[in-house]
């Protein structure tokens, strides 16, 4: 690391709240409260259950293996047609495959939606549709409402990996689906270093999810769930609980911090506007976003374009 980034680390990130954190986490490491479901853990999933407006979160061991327990929960099984947008994580993709069901794409266009010219009968055939709501801009409701409307029987899942606290008609976005899911990986609002976790309202979710990856998780009222629970159907997803100190603090100041980026991300959209060859996505309503990922995607098409924006903007993907 050198000098300039050692001092820029220091200057951003030794505060009050993270020096708590760190100590906090060799305080509960010292007293070896560091493995299964200390009471800090599980007040953190009550947080994240608030904060969200919904009866339960279950805590993971990463997005990835929250999304798959959620598919097989929900019942997705060899064959299922899962509708999903080409706008998502490949680890999404390779949970709907490993189950052996069906990933049904639909295009996204430069606003980052899902393009509403879809083939409906597509939308008439599957059993699933996926969601992600990329960059902290979420999914506009009308196409949702649209596909929703057209197959009754449908089941939404949204994953919220980048878009904690982003709204839908003055609705969370987790509000519309089944259960929804979330990576609290580093880059991501809610940082747990990895962790993932499920959000419902459904007690029957709940019950399931516990029973396929929580090994041991001794909270189901049912002695024979509890039972289910020593065989672990998927595999092991409990998280690090040490990630959840982190993670707290994170909730804790989510609002603030969105306020403040997507206060950043209309200057920026905003500055942009003067630019050819750029599209940066439609936003009505910068309050409607949330979470955010890495930074705020824009297409070009110049790379000489490019390249003179990367000179004077800090631009981190192309
Ligand atoms: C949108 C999205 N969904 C799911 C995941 C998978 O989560 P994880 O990396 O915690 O397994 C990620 C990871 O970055 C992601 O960005």
């Amino acid at each position: 690391m050198d000098f300039k980034k050692f001092f820029f680390y220091i200057k951003t990130y030794l505060n009050f709240e993270n020096i708590k954190t760190s100590l906090l986490v060799f305080w509960y490491s010292l007293l070896k409260q560091n493995t299964k479901y200390p009471k800090y853990l599980l007040n953190f999933e009550k947080k994240v259950a608030n904060f969200f407006g919904s009866k339960y979160a279950i805590s993971f061991s990463n997005g990835t293996t929250a999304c798959t327990t959620l598919l097989y929960s929900l019942g997705v099984k060899k064959n299922s047609k899962v509708i999903i947008s080409k706008l998502t994580f490949p680890s999404v993709i390779s949970s709907i495959l490993r189950i052996g069901a069906i990933p049904q794409y639909i295009d996204f266009d430069k606003n980052l939606q899902l393009k509403n010219n879809f083939n409906e009968n597509k939308i008439l055939n599957a059993d699933y549709i996926l969601i992600t709501h990329a960059y902290g801009i979420p999914q506009n409701s009308n196409t949702l409402e649209t596909i929703l409307k057209l197959n009754k029987k449908i089941i939404l899942i949204e994953d919220i990996s980048h878009s904690q606290g982003a709204t839908n008609k003055n609705k969370m976005v987790v509000a519309r689906s089944a259960a929804s899911f979330m990576s609290m990986q580093g880059d991501k609002a809610i940082n747990a270093g990895e962790g993932g976790v499920i959000i419902t309202n459904s007690d029957e979710v709940y019950k399931k999810v516990i029973y396929l990856s929580h090994l041991n998780r001794k909270t189901l009222p049912e002695n024979n769930l509890n039972s289910l629970s020593t065989i672990g159907f998927i595999g092991k997803g409990r998280m690090n609980p040490l990630g959840a100190i982190t993670a707290t603090n994170d909730i804790k100041n989510l609002s603030k911090r969105n306020k403040i980026l997507r206060k950043k991300m209309q200057i920026i959209y905003d500055g942009f506007k003067k630019f050819d060859n750029i599209h940066i996505p439609q936003i009505d309503d910068f309050e409607n976003t949330g979470g955010f990922h890495y930074g705020f995607p824009f297409f070009c098409d110049s790379e000489t374009r490019l390249i003179n924006l990367k000179k004077i903007f800090q631009i981190l993907k192309i």
